[in-house]
């Protein structure tokens, strides 16, 4: 495996995104090969059997790329196909979950930290077990919040939306009556909602975003490694996506602050 070869990150959509954009300002010398499986988007409300399929499909195309790591940019996959992904791949893996219960138990002062993620993250309670294991005294207050992934995928993100900020309101009432000073973004769709979940709970509350501390994860990972790309240039990242480009252009293009239009790549997912 070569230095130069690429990061390979995939998420179920757009979510994985947040963690590019961290990555591209964290390892700006390596080149990025994303895969959003916006065909089969949410992975968070399905089965266990289901989302560990996706995700070998998922990391089978990236690894077809010749990619030197693999990064699942996807609280859902993280928490459910972490481990498999682990024992699978022969290429390093890291997913979120890790590198954010890390940072989050560093950040609370109260001791109350809130999660939340798909259906399928919390009812895994990956984050609340991680969480606990690195500091038995905290108390960790999970929110499953399903309707945030369909409105990230479709664009409907502005803090002054008032169908955002209803939605943000029902979801995150209860953590903010409990106390949590702390609040994990544990869905990686949800950072594109973080100005409104921030206006919500108030500024003293710390939203932990997992794409910041995984491209840092990721980065110790390739150091340690020897795989840190030697040529110093920055690099274009690849799109790739399972079905049609145009939305994801759009809203990936406001995301990162570039005009994406013809950059993405759609793929046929059932072929891996
Ligand atoms: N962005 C993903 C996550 O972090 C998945 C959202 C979904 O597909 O349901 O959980």
């Amino acid at each position: 495996m070569s230095s130069s070869n690429a990061i390979g990150v995939f998420d179920s959509g757009l979510g994985g995104l947040s963690a590019v954009k961290e990555f591209l300002h964290v390892l700006p010398a390596e080149k990025i090969v994303y895969f959003g499986d916006t065909g089969r988007v949410p992975y968070g409300t399905r089965s266990r059997e289901t989302i560990c399929k996706y995700a070998l499909q998922d990391a089978d195309f990236l690894l077809g790329h010749h990619v030197k790591m693999i990064v699942a940019a996807c609280g859902t996959v993280s928490s459910v196909a972490g481990d498999l992904l682990r024992e699978k791949l022969p290429v390093p893996y890291t997913g979120v979950v890790n590198p954010t219960c890390f940072t989050a138990v560093q950040k609370t002062k109260n001791g109350k930290i809130g999660v939340i993620g798909t259906a399928a993250t919390v009812g895994s309670h990956s984050y609340k077990l991680r969480l606990q294991k690195l500091d038995p005294t905290v108390q960790v207050f999970e929110q499953a919040c399903p309707l945030f992934v369909p409105l990230v995928e479709n664009g409907i993100i502005r803090r002054d939306d008032q169908i955002t900020r209803l939605v943000v309101r029902r979801y995150m009432a209860e953590l903010k009556e409990n106390g949590v000073d702390t609040v994990i973004l544990g869905c990686t769709h949800f950072p594109l909602l973080r100005e409104a979940i921030s206006d919500y709970m108030g500024e003293d509350v710390t939203l932990v975003d997992s794409g910041f501390e995984t491209a840092n994860y990721a980065a110790k990972v390739l150091r340690e490694q020897n795989l840190l790309n030697t040529d110093t240039s920055a690099k274009m990242p690849s799109f790739f996506v399972s079905d049609t480009p145009e939305g994801f252009e759009n809203v990936a293009g406001l995301f990162l602050g570039r005009d994406m239009e013809h950059t993405v790549t759609q793929i046929d997912i059932e072929q891996f």
